[in-house]
């Protein structure tokens, strides 16, 4: 299998002296494209704060994030918006939606940040509200609209520029149990294939089964697979 993305030995603190926080400890990861990858762990373990250093958002103190054998933690400002605009999908907790933009213009956001033409912009986000089930609802902002469906609002806008690596923070927390196995199923079966890889970190076992790997986050530091967990959750 293909790799997409390898860390080496991050670590991130925040602070110094006495206030100093170090939030990731020596993080090592491999991610081939195909995979759908969970990471669990407790509330402050460094979840998020790993995607973040993954997806370009923040960088690390040391270590290294290659994406396809590129160390993204050695380009500039210019270069990782770059590298974020086309390379990453992520799905926030919180969405991150404009409230007072319809949805489709949400979705047309990447595009037009990559300089396309408005209109086919939203001409395709349209295409991709439809791939979530949502097509009826283009023209709606998403204030108006219920959480599993501003959930599916911010994976069509994460999935519209076919990055390399999807982000999913807790895509579950705020969602019923069957609304999130539906966005669950969904991920992995039309959107997962050989030129993608999903991250998932979540608390939520009850969307475990959808995993093909599971890590753990446990003291600021990566440990095993859950592979036994996985395994009992999957029968
Ligand atoms: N910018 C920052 N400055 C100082 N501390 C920070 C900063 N960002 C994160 N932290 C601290 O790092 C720790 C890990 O945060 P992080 O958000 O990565 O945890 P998490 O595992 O995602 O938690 P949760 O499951 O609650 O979302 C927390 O204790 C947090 O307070
Ligand atoms: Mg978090």
């Amino acid at each position: 299998m293909k790799t997409v993305l390898k860390a080496k030995n991050l670590s991130k603190w925040f602070g110094s002296q006495d206030a100093m926080v170090h939030v990731i400890k020596n993080v090592s990861l491999e991610l081939n494209f195909g995979e759908m990858l969970y990471i669990v762990g407790p509330s402050g373990s460094g979840k998020t704060t790993l995607l973040s250093i993954i997806s370009g958002i923040l960088r690390p103190n040391s270590g290294v994030v290659e994406i396809k054998n590129r160390n993204i933690c050695e380009l500039n400002d210019d270069e990782l918006a770059h590298f974020r605009l086309y390379s990453v999908g992520f799905v926030f907790q919180d969405f991150h939606l404009f409230p007072r933009l319809t949805s489709q213009e949400n979705v047309a956001i990447p595009l037009i940040l990559q300089k396309r033409d408005w209109d086919e912009s939203v001409e395709e986000a349209r295409k991709y509200l439809s791939i979530v089930g949502l097509q009826h609802k283009a023209e709606v902002q998403p204030y108006k609209m219920s959480l599993g469906e501003q959930q599916r609002v911010a994976i069509a806008r994460a999935i519209i520029s076919k990055p390399e690596i999807l982000i999913f923070d807790e895509p579950t927390a705020s969602l019923d149990g069957e609304t999130g196995r539906k966005i669950m199923n969904f991920a992995k079966n039309d959107i997962l294939n050989e030129k993608c890889a999903i991250i998932v970190v979540t608390h939520d076992n009850r969307i475990y089964n959808f995993a093909t790997r599971i890590l753990k986050m446990e003291d600021n530091e990566l440990k095993g697979a859950l592979n036994v967990e996985l395994e009992a959750f999957k029968n």
